[in-house]
């Protein structure tokens, strides 16, 4: 069964790698679909450069694959590539009531595909991209929130932006 882990993975962390991993015991088939924009901010990575760190990161999962979707509704997609689940991770209880307007939503829109919760290892519910963002900027780690390939990726990305500023 495919199953489609949504998101805008800006960039992914330790905790998305965390419900990918789940997923992937439960699904025959995971596709993680890179959507355009995070809902709150503009995003710090491309489509492209989210889509690269997601590839590395999960390249030891091998039921696997990563792909982007566009301005396109969530069940749609779905319906495209024949996915009948969607899997969103919990962290909390504040997550819960926007996760489940969407679930109720997308049903509303496409009767036929189910939504599963899965709750996030309790080691990342504090965890969100954002956050790791906001550390990154202020010099803070982010050893073991993120895969160490984002990790780097996050300092490369600081240090030309710093380059930008300083020219
Ligand atoms: O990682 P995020 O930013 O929380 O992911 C949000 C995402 C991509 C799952 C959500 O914005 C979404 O489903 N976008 C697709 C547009 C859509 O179908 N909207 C209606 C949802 S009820």
């Amino acid at each position: 069964m495919i199953a489609l882990y949504p998101g805008s993975f800006d960039p992914v962390t330790s905790g998305h790698i965390d419900v990918i991993e789940r997923a992937a015991r439960v699904f025959g088939e995971v596709v993680v679909a890179v959507a355009p924009n995070p809902a709150k901010e503009s995003p710090m990575f491309t489509v492209e450069e989210r889509i690269e760190m997601l590839r590395e990161a999960t390249k030891h999962v091998p039921n696997v694959r990563i792909e982007s979707f566009g301005e396109t509704l969530l069940v749609d997609y779905a319906r495209e590539i024949g996915a009948r689940v969607m899997v969103k991770g919990l962290r909390a209880v504040s997550d819960f009531e926007y996760e489940f307007q969407m679930a109720l939503m997308n049903r509303n829109l496409a009767p036929e595909v189910e939504t599963v919760f899965m709750a996030t290892g309790a080691e990342y519910s504090y965890l969100s991209s954002s956050l790791v963002k906001q550390i990154a900027r202020l010099g803070g780690a982010v050893t073991g929130l993120v895969p160490e390939n984002v990790a780097r990726k996050l300092g490369e990305k600081l240090s030309q932006r710093q380059e930008v500023k300083n020219k």
